[in-house]
């Protein structure tokens, strides 16, 4: 099979990490977890490609390209997406996700269902081909881990 091709997208206040409570999302930098995912990527044979914004419209126009044929981005095979506050709120990332048609992972470093009731609910989370909570870091890499599974089982 070819490599992959995977887009990260990480959602808003994703870029202060290492420094952000880290009592609910750990020490890791944002930089840290993008080289994290790069250097499986290489062992699992996928190319990784990171974007983060604190815009939900940037996060849109990204998941929008990924589903074109000849974009800036190139082909992409998969999405893997932590939408940070926007999960509780976006129904433009939903129709944006459901809209591209690849297939997606959602990730939290924290486990969403263990704090406040507000975020117990994703707007995004059964359009997903699965949700990864929990794990801080590592959340990250068992998304890849999952969506490279799943691509290699279903083609695509
Ligand atoms: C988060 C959880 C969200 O509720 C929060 O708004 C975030 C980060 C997480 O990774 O645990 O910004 O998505």
């Amino acid at each position: 099979m070819s490599l992959l091709r995977i887009l990260v997208l990480h959602g808003p206040n994703l870029n202060l990490l290492g420094s952000r409570e880290p009592g609910h999302y750990g020490t890791t930098s944002l930089a840290d977890i993008n080289q994290a995912l790069i250097e499986l990527g290489d062992r699992l044979g996928a190319e990784i490609i990171t974007f983060q914004s604190n815009h939900e419209g940037e996060l849109v126009d990204k998941i929008q390209q990924a589903s074109l044929a000849r974009s800036e981005l190139g082909h992409i095979d998969g999405i893997i997406m932590n939408p940070a506050a926007y999960t509780h709120t976006s129904i433009a990332l939903r129709d944006a996700v459901l809209a591209g048609g690849k297939p997606f992972i959602e990730v939290h470093l924290s486990n969403i269902h263990q704090r406040e009731q507000f975020r117990h609910r994703s707007m995004l989370a059964d359009t997903a081909v699965g949700v990864i909570a929990g794990f801080g870091a590592c959340s990250y890499e068992l998304a890849l881990r999952g969506l490279i599974h799943h691509l290699k089982n279903t083609g695509g």
